[in-house]
């Protein structure tokens, strides 16, 4: 019988850090690294497995934000920082910390988990499925030249990274509102982040752009890679870090921007969502391709009820769908989903879907007819088509911070 999971007090947060980091292969956490990630473990609810003589076996944290869904958000939880020590593998640690978790973060009042897996073989088990995917942007830019009016006019402003560090919390949250899947950042997500990069020496320019009002509404951080000829000509790859804008004009602009920078023969932006406007913006659609497209966020309904009704949904007859999650038996039951919200009903269920599934569809990243093909979900087709005229979102989900 696996130990039931326990919530660490602070002081035993290094230790904690030191299990998930032998997991991950990282070794011993120095005082530098520690510097870095205790204000993460405090800021964070980390559950661990005790064994017998007190040692932690496993662990796992989780951390609270605003998740933005299709017109409306939600209280959330990231989870990360989930190992479990290598000789205490495949003996139910990982089953009783993500059950004590889900738990924990339901009667905290989280609506919904999301992660980032190592490995998407793990999580769908308890309930987490994939609802929002992304991918590397590798613009050339000898080619690249945005269509005649496609990017509005912006002042732009560079900011030192200490300055920027002040002024992008302060504007990030509000900015993604409108995009499902994004998740409100940490104070520390702020701090780590900017921290590894002046660790690794590596130069960081931030760019911003403003408003009519001079207010900042975007910003493009980005470093440069030297590729110099043999000739000795100075040339340079540019990799955007982060791109964030109020609205996809703003983010063109932002392109526009960074495809500006001189010396500069490529700009490489990991992590882009799957609608980035940029090449259908490109007089040469091929000067920008989309590549290493993976699963970005795994989310896990914690609350189903709250969640459907915390959505907007399309224009569609409503559709009758009978969830199953064996997790949390609370969450299953029928729901009645149409344009003026969500319910639970007594009528016949049109759609049957497990709760990962649901998690799958909730942000609009995937069809139901998809899934349907795929035998995971199970619909007549008419039902199958009102499900994902209701479901379908004005933007691709996109979460873009990586924890
Ligand atoms: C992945 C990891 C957390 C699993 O922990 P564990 O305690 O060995 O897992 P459990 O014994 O509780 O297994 C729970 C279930 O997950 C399955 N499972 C465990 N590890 C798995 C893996 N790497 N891939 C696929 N399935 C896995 C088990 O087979 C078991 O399945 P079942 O419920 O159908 O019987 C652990 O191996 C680890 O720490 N790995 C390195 C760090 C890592 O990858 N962490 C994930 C962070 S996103």
């Amino acid at each position: 019988m696996p130990a039931v999971p326990v919530v660490l007090s602070a002081e035993r947060h290094r230790e904690a850090a030191e299990v998930f980091g032998g997991a991950y292969l990282v070794g011993p956490v120095t005082d530098r690294m520690w510097s870095r990630s205790a204000a993460t473990y405090k800021g964070s609810t980390v559950h661990a497995v005790l064994e017998d003589d007190d040692s932690i076996g496993a662990v796992a944290r989780a951390f609270d934000v605003t998740l933005a869904v299709p017109g409306g958000c939600v209280p959330a939880a990231g989870v990360s920082s989930v190992g479990v020590r290598a000789d205490r593998r495949r003996r139910g640690h990982l089953r009783s910390l993500m059950t004590a978790q889900l738990e924990h973060l339901r009667a905290a009042g989280a609506v919904a988990a999301t992660l980032r897996a190592t490995e998407a073989t793990i999580y769908e088990r308890f309930g987490y499925g994939v609802a929002s995917s992304y991918g590397t942007l590798t613009v050339d830019r000898a080619r690249a030249r945005l269509r005649a009016g496609a990017a509005p006019e912006r002042a732009l402003r560079l900011v030192n990274p200490t300055a920027a560090l002040q002024l992008l919390p302060q504007v990030h949250d509000r900015l993604v509102r409108s995009r499902p899947g994004a998740i409100s950042r940490p104070t520390w997500w702020w701090t780590n982040q900017v921290a590894r990069m002046l660790d690794k020496d590596e130069p960081l320019w931030v760019l911003c752009t403003e408003d009519g009002d001079g207010e900042v509404d975007g910003w493009v951080v980005y470093t440069a890679t030297h590729t110099d000829t043999a000739s000795g000509e100075h040339r340079a790859q540019v990799s955007v870090i982060d791109l964030v804008g109020a609205t996809p004009e703003v983010e063109l602009a932002l392109w526009q921007a960074a495809m500006a920078i001189d010396l500069a023969e490529t700009v490489v932006a990991q992590g882009r969502p799957l609608d980035d406007g940029l090449p259908l913006a490109l007089v040469d659609p091929r000067a920008a391709r989309l590549s290493a497209v993976e699963d970005e966020t795994w989310l896990r309904l914690l609350d189903v009820p709250t969640a459907l009704s915390a959505r907007t949904y399309g224009s569609a007859d409503a559709v009758v769908l009978g969830v199953d999650d064996q997790l949390v038996p609370g969450n299953s039951g029928r729901y009645r989903v149409g344009p003026d919200g969500a319910e639970r009903t007594e009528a016949a269920v049109e759609v049957e879907i497990g709760v990962s599934e649901l998690a799958s569809v909730y942000l609009g990243g995937t069809r139901f007819a998809a899934l349907a093909t795929a035998g995971r979900v199970r619909g007549d087709a008419p039902a199958l088509r009102r499900a994902d005229l209701l479901f379908a979102a004005d933007r691709a989900p996109w979460s873009g911070t990586y924890f």
